[in-house]
């Protein structure tokens, strides 16, 4: 399968190319992995309704997100480590994501700092994701090298105050070869993970480092520390997203993090609406989990979301064929979403609404 058709089919590759230890840790989920498999589940339950004899000789897939135009309406989610994938690692990515006209969003574990990923792409769009350290200047540290560093958002993960109960890792006692740091934490002395037999060393590492106290004070803070947008990301709540956006957020992101964290929690798809609904506009609505196709994300718009975010897809499409993975990926995608498009009578991002779903 040198030339995969679609998302999935990279799958199958990276499963080839990668250790089985680093495999699950992407592929795998919290506890039943219930939550992994209803995400994909539920954008494919749902049913489009196209109008048809629509001039669709011209259709263009382009929007913005915060302000910033984008040649489609999906971004690269932030994941953890993307040098298990592949020696190109977040670089990768980021070249992947400039060259496809799309916003990277970087995880603050990420294995390459964020300052080379930034040079490695210099005119590419970036957000930053934060986890919170509870050492409050490292966590001030890292918004400002972000900021520093040309990244033109804070998205603040929320789902995290321990890290979800991941079996396949814990079997595997999964960590980082001595060569894999997380490369953010690098001045802090806190860029290894442990090797600890028996358990995950991902889940001792946020344990011991990560704030588990932070609450809707902790957002004011953040805000009172930058002047970059920040966005909240792993809300599924109505009530969580108008809290946000009333507490400045420009943005949220509807997630349940790939179902890595609370197994059997609602789907981000089924959660949507009533985020959407929530916010009435306050602030731009996000979502990710389980997208797959260029008909998910036509759904998550006419859902009322801005633009999606994917996450295993192009990490599977980073480890089958690096760099060059990712963009292929991405032009796939594109292609289903236009495809998606002129089959549904759709042509612009802003004619895409609920009627779309009957
Ligand atoms: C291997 C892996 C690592 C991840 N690391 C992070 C992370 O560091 N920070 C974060 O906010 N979310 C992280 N996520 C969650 C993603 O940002 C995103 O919410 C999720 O992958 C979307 O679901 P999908 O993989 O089905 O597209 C990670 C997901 C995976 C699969």
């Amino acid at each position: 399968m040198a030339n995969p058709l679609n998302l999935r089919e990279y799958e199958a590759l990276a499963r080839e190319r990668m250790t089985g230890a680093s495999f699950d840790y992407y592929a795998g989920g919290a506890e039943d992995e219930i939550t992994v498999a209803d995400n994909e589940a539920a954008w494919r339950r749902l049913r489009l309704h196209p109008r048809v004899l629509v001039d669709v000789s011209n259709v263009d897939c382009g929007t913005s997100v915060l302000g910033t135009p984008v040649a489609m309406p999906v971004l690269t989610a932030p994941c953890a480590l993307n040098m298990l994938a592949h020696a190109d690692g977040e670089r990768g990515v980021a070249r992947a994501a400039n060259e496809s006209g799309i916003i990277q969003v970087l995880s603050a574990a990420s294995s390459v700092s964020m300052e080379d990923v930034a040079a490695a792409a210099p005119a590419g769009v970036r957000w930053f994701q934060l986890y919170c350290s509870r050492d409050r200047d490292v966590t001030r540290d890292l918004v400002e090298r972000a900021e520093a560093a040309g990244y033109t958002a804070i998205c603040l993960t929320v789902d995290v105050p321990i890290l979800g109960r991941r079996e396949r890792d814990i079997r595997s006692g999964f960590h980082a070869p001595p060569s894999i740091r997380l490369a953010n934490f690098a001045p802090y002395a806190a860029d290894a993970l442990p090797a600890v037999a028996g358990q995950s060393g991902l889940a001792a590492y946020v344990s011991e480092r990560w704030d588990s106290s932070l609450d809707w004070n902790s957002v004011a803070w953040l805000r009172s520390i930058t002047s970059l947008p920040i966005v909240a990301k792993g809300v599924l709540t109505g009530a969580d997203a108008l809290r946000a956006a009333e507490s400045g957020c420009a943005a949220v992101i509807v997630s349940n993090h790939g179902g890595r964290q609370l197994d059997s929690c609602v789907t981000s798809c089924d959660a949507l609406s009533s985020v959407v609904d929530a916010v009435g506009g306050r602030s731009e609505v996000l979502v990710d989990g389980g997208i797959r196709r260029g008909t998910d994300v036509i759904k998550a718009l006419a859902l009322g979301a801005r633009a999606v975010l994917i996450g295993r897809p192009y990490l599977w499409a980073l480890a089958a064929d690096g760099e060059a993975g990712v963009r292929r990926a991405l032009a796939l995608l594109q292609s289903e979403i236009v495809m998606a498009m002129m089959l549904c009578g759709r042509v612009a991002v802003s004619e895409i609404d609920r009627a779309l779903l009957g």
